[in-house]
């Protein structure tokens, strides 16, 4: 299976630049995922990969195959890429049995019955959907269709698989469900995918390396854990889900004051660590996860803000805290019971193995 390797692609839509200069490579074999906000790019992205867009510029090689070429343009066109492609909506015929869905692809390409059938039914297979041939669209539910599109596209061995936020229309449960399928498939069949959402915990689960986009450009790539453990900007860590990003002043490799004076400190930084100088205008990002409430015994330790709740809401599998400390909001999610009630002062502490260090983008 190629690799798909994009350099400099770009898409204007009159002067408005959609796509700016992306530069990645979806490693053969591997599930890569483009996540970002709506109007990021990511459905025009993949869509000059396939074929389906012209790109502005840039180069796209499938494999050691040039398709795309800047300057000169399309080399191969869309029909020959020998790529899949599932979108969100599922575009089934509703008149066409399961069947004939799935085989229509084939018949396109004038394959025989007695391959077309036996080929079919392995698709059937893959997705779980074997002794469905004969229902229409209709008879199904949203998941099933789905898996129907997915047997669609994979039904003539395509090479790149690209999927267009292909869960978008099922339920939380479903959604789950035809995820974890959908791993399944590529791990059995080795195929290269590229998959395009905006449900960063989607990304999560199921992503070999995750490529986060943001107004066309990449903000950020690495695998899940990484992206998701280390964000290097603060769109990042705000995408991803951090609500507590908090203005300080850089002072050492391990410390950094907030408003009033008080010292932060932190353990280790993957990347920023070193690009500060005393005095510098940062950013400290912690997840509501991971602040703490403390007993006396710690009041007046480094990292630890004297602070009044100001809101709780119990949510079920926590309670989500608002505390005020000076003049910073500081989100808390608390999973165990015992938490401090509202109007209460409390302490809370920011553990150092968790407080990121981010740029100021002013
Ligand atoms: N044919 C077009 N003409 C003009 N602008 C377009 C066209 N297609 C897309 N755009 C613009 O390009 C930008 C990127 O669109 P794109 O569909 O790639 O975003 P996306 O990341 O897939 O968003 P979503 O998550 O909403 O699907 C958007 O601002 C969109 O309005
Ligand atoms: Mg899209």
């Amino acid at each position: 299976m190629p690799d798909v390797k994009v350099k400099n692609l770009r898409k204007e839509y009159g002067k408005k630049v959609v796509v700016d200069n992306l530069c990645f490579t979806a490693e053969n074999g591997k599930l890569t995922t483009l996540l970002g906000p709506s109007g990021s790019g990511k459905s025009t992205a993949i869509r000059m990969i396939s074929g389906l867009e012209t790109p502005s510029g840039g180069d796209i090689w499938l494999g050691g195959r040039e398709v795309f070429k800047e300057d000169v343009g399309e080399l191969v066109p869309s029909e020959k890429r020998n790529i899949g492609m599932v979108f969100q909506s599922y575009a089934l015929w509703p008149h066409k049995s399961v069947a004939d869905n799935i085989g229509f692809p084939l018949r396109v390409r004038k394959t025989n019955k007695v391959d077309m059938l036996q080929k079919v039914k392995k698709c059937l297979d893959l997705v779980n959907l074997s002794g469905y041939e004969n229902r229409l669209p209709g008879q199904l539910s949203g998941g099933e269709q789905q898996r129907v599109a997915l047997a669609r596209a994979l039904v003539y061995e395509p090479e790149i698989l690209l999927l267009d936020e292909p869960l978008a229309n099922l339920d939380a449960l479903i959604r789950e469900q035809v995820r974890f399928e959908l791993l399944e498939i590529q791990r059995r069949t080795g195929i290269t995918m590229i998959y395009v959402t905006h449900d960063q915990s989607e990304a999560m689960v199921i992503s070999d390396l995750v490529i986060i986009l943001n107004e066309g450009k990449i903000m950020q790539e690495g695998p899940p854990h990484e992206v998701f453990d280390w964000p290097k900007s603060m769109f990042v860590a705000n995408f991803l889900g951090v609500n507590n990003i908090i203005p300080a002043v850089y002072q050492s490799q391990n410390s950094a004051t907030i408003n009033d004076g008080r010292l932060i400190t932190w353990d280790y930084q993957k990347y920023t660590s070193d690009r500060f100088s005393k005095g510098d205008p940062v950013y400290l990002s912690i997840r509501p996860n991971q602040i703490m409430f403390s007993g006396d015994e710690r009041g007046n330790g480094s990292n630890v803000l004297k602070g009044k709740v100001m809101k709780e809401a119990y949510v079920g599998t926590m309670t989500e805290y608002w505390i005020e400390s000076g003049c910073l909001n500081v989100r808390v999610q608390w999973h165990r019971g015992g938490g401090p009630g509202v109007g209460e002062d409390v302490d809370i502490i920011f553990d150092p193995t968790y407080v990121r260090l981010l740029p100021r983008e002013e």
